[in-house]
């Protein structure tokens, strides 16, 4: 995969793709990424790239021109498959899905905006996807940037090995993750749950889904409305109704919610179920649960 990173600020950048996986996956050829700073692409002796706003208001805003100039200097090779984004919070909101659909690109163009703004024929004249890392404002999109390759990159076919298959993490299938642990067995009074240590692997992989069904629903119900989390709640037994604010979800599974768990994230299961082996979750105040 090849990308190309427009930005103002290269330097910001060469820390985090100098490192761990990322370093990794280029010097194995696996990634080629490029830095360009917009500011080689501006048209005057002085090297501007943003002006005061037409209408008057504080700060600057990027110019078009230099933008412009930077994207259009990128070649694409015939036939690959390229993918142009803008990072900015107006855009839609990345996440696990958006990052494995980048991954199968052949080429990614990210343009991080900088300062107030940019000029907002950079939106219209370059048709490019704008995306957003979430509902906050960040200084400019360059750490955004970082983020969005450092999510797809992992994704790319060979970057991470077998032992560090992201087939099973977070989000990979909808669900959270379930706990690891590792050596020694027992740290500060805190054991490593027996079931790991058995050797039973039917039984680990039962326990495995079990807990991030537990976590998703305890955690981010809001996973589960769409149709990759709910499916992966089936084999847990899991009904959601309506999830989100004022929601309701009735969970009945052969294994406990840690009401410290739930109780942590703002909902706890009705006292009557807390010790046994089925659990029911709802919002305080919304009556019995169906
Ligand atoms: N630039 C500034 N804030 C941003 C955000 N939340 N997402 C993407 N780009 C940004």
């Amino acid at each position: 995969m090849r990308i190309d990173v427009l930005t103002l600020f290269p330097r910001m950048f060469e820390g985090v793709f100098a490192e761990s996986i990322l370093k990794r996956a280029q010097e194995r050829g696996l990634v080629s990424v490029r830095l360009v700073d917009i500011r080689d692409y501006s048209e005057d002796r002085h090297r501007t790239v943003d002006d005061r706003p037409y209408g008057g208001g504080p700060g600057m805003v990027l110019k078009p021109e230099p933008v412009f100039k930077a994207v259009e200097s990128i070649p694409a090779a015939p036939g690959e498959v390229v993918r142009r984004i803008l990072l900015t919070p107006q855009g839609k909101r990345f996440d696990q899905a958006y990052a494995r659909d980048l991954a199968a690109a052949d080429h990614l163009v990210l343009v991080c905006g900088h300062y107030e703004g940019f000029d907002e024929r950079i939106r219209e004249g370059l048709s490019l996807e704008e995306v957003s890392i979430g509902d906050f404002v960040l200084t400019g999109g360059e750490i955004p940037a970082m983020l969005v390759v450092d999510a797809v990159v992992r994704l790319v076919s060979g970057v991470l090995g077998d032992a560090e298959s992201a087939e099973f993490e977070s989000f990979s299938r909808g669900q959270l993750d379930h706990p690891h642990y590792t050596r020694p067995p027992e740290f500060r009074g805190m054991r490593v749950p027996d079931i790991l240590l058995s050797g039973n692997h039917e039984e680990i992989r039962r326990w495995r889904e079990e807990q991030s069904a537990t976590r998703t629903l305890a955690r981010r119900p809001d996973l589960l409305v769409d149709g990759e989390g709910a499916a992966g709640m089936r084999s847990a037994e899991c009904e959601m109704r309506n999830c989100g604010r004022g929601s309701r979800a009735v969970f009945s599974s052969e294994f406990r919610v840690p009401s410290s768990e739930l109780e942590e994230w703002g909902s706890s299961p009705p006292p009557d179920r807390q010790s046994q082996a089925g659990a029911r979750m709802r919002d305080p105040g919304q009556g019995e649960p169906r």
